[in-house]
C-alpha cells in the first residue's frame, strides 16, 4: 500500500485529481470506478474544470439504495449526475451505477459484474471508507471475496447518512454494492479519506490486521492501493514518518 498524507483535503484532493488525469493521459479510454458521499465531491469538481474529452472513457459505480429511482435526490445516480456527469462528456451509454429498481436483483448484480468484464475491468476504483471500515456498502463482516449483491445497509452507515435524507427513518435498508472481491480486481485503487473522524478506521485500515470485520482492510492484499490522507485522518498512523519518507524519496518516474 502506498500511503500520501497531505497537508488539507484540498491538497490531497488535488493530488488525486493528478493522477486521474494522468491515467486519462496514458489511456484515454480508461475504465474508471467511481464513489459517491462527500468526500469526493471537490475531486469531481477539480476534474470537472479540467478541460478532458471524457467522450472514451466508461464508468462503473460502486453503489446505490434499493427502492430508489434515478431521479431521487438522494440517489446515487441523481448525485453523479450534479456532481459529475452533467460536466463531462462521458456517453451515457458509458456510465454504468446500479439500478435501484432493478426488477431482479440478482440478475442485474451478475449482469453487472459481466458488464465490468466486458469493458476490460476497472482501471482505477475510487473509493472512500466508512466509519466502520466499509468501502463501497461493503459492510463489517462482508465476505472478502463478495461480489455485486444486495446488502443490509448497517443501522450505523444509516445514522451517518441520515444527513443527506433529513431523517435516519428516510434512508433505505438495502442497496446494491459492488462486493470486495470486485473491489479487489480492479488494477488499482485510491482511497481519499479526510478529517479527524476518519483517523481511528485509517490506523486500523492500514497498520489493523486484516479481517472482514473492517472490510477496507482488504485493501491490504491488494498489489496497487494507494491512500490519500490528510493530516487529520493520518493523525493515528504509528508510521506516519515512514509514509512521509517513503513519498519524499520516490524515484522521479514514480512521482505522482
Ligand atoms: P463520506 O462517506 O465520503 O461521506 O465520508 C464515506 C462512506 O460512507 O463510504
Amino acid at each position: 500500500m502506498e500511503i500520501i498524507i497531505q497537508p488539507t483535503p484540498e491538497a490531497a484532493t488535488r493530488l488525486a485529481a493528478r493522477m486521474i488525469a494522468g491515467l486519462l493521459q496514458r489511456k484515454p479510454n480508461a475504465v474508471l470506478g467511481l464513489v459517491t458521499g462527500s468526500t469526493p465531491i471537490p475531486l469531481y469538481r477539480e476534474l470537472s474544470e479540467m478541460r478532458f474529452d471524457w467522450r472514451q472513457v466508461t464508468t462503473f459505480n460502486l453503489d446505490e439504495y434499493l427502492g430508489l429511482p434515478p431521479d431521487h435526490e438522494k440517489s446515487f445516480h441523481y448525485y453523479m449526475r450534479e456532481n459529475l456527469f452533467k460536466h463531462v462528456n462521458i456517453p451515457p451509454a458509458n456510465r454504468h451505477i446500479p439500478d435501484g429498481l432493478a426488477a431482479d436483483v440478482p440478475s442485474h448484480c451478475a449482469d453487472y459484474e459481466e458488464r465490468i468484464r466486458k469493458a476490460g475491468g476497472i482501471d482505477l476504483q475510487l473509493l472512500s471508507i466508512g466509519l466502520d471500515g466499509h468501502i463501497g456498502f461493503n459492510e463489517p463482516t462482508s465476505s472478502l471475496a463478495s461480489r455485486t449483491r444486495i446488502k443490509t445497509i448497517a443501522p450505523q452507515t444509516r445514522k451517518d447518512n441520515a444527513r443527506f435524507f433529513g431523517s435516519e427513518e428516510r434512508v433505505p435498508r438495502h442497496c446494491i454494492t459492488m462486493g470486495i472481491g470486485t473491489i479487489l480486481e480492479a488494477r488499482q485503487c485510491l482511497l481519499l479519506a479526510f478529517g479527524t473522524a476518519k483517523a481511528r478506521i485509517i490506523a486500523e485500515t492500514v497498520e489493523g490486521p486484516l479481517a472482514a470485520n473492517n472490510p477496507a482492510s482488504a485493501l491490504q492484499m491488494h498489489a496497487n492501493a494507494i491512500f490519500c490522507l490528510d493530516e487529520k485522518a493520518a493523525q493515528l498512523l504509528k508510521r506516519a514518518v515512514y509514509y512521509r519518507w517513503v513519498y519524499d524519496n520516490k524515484p522521479a518516474w514514480q512521482r505522482h
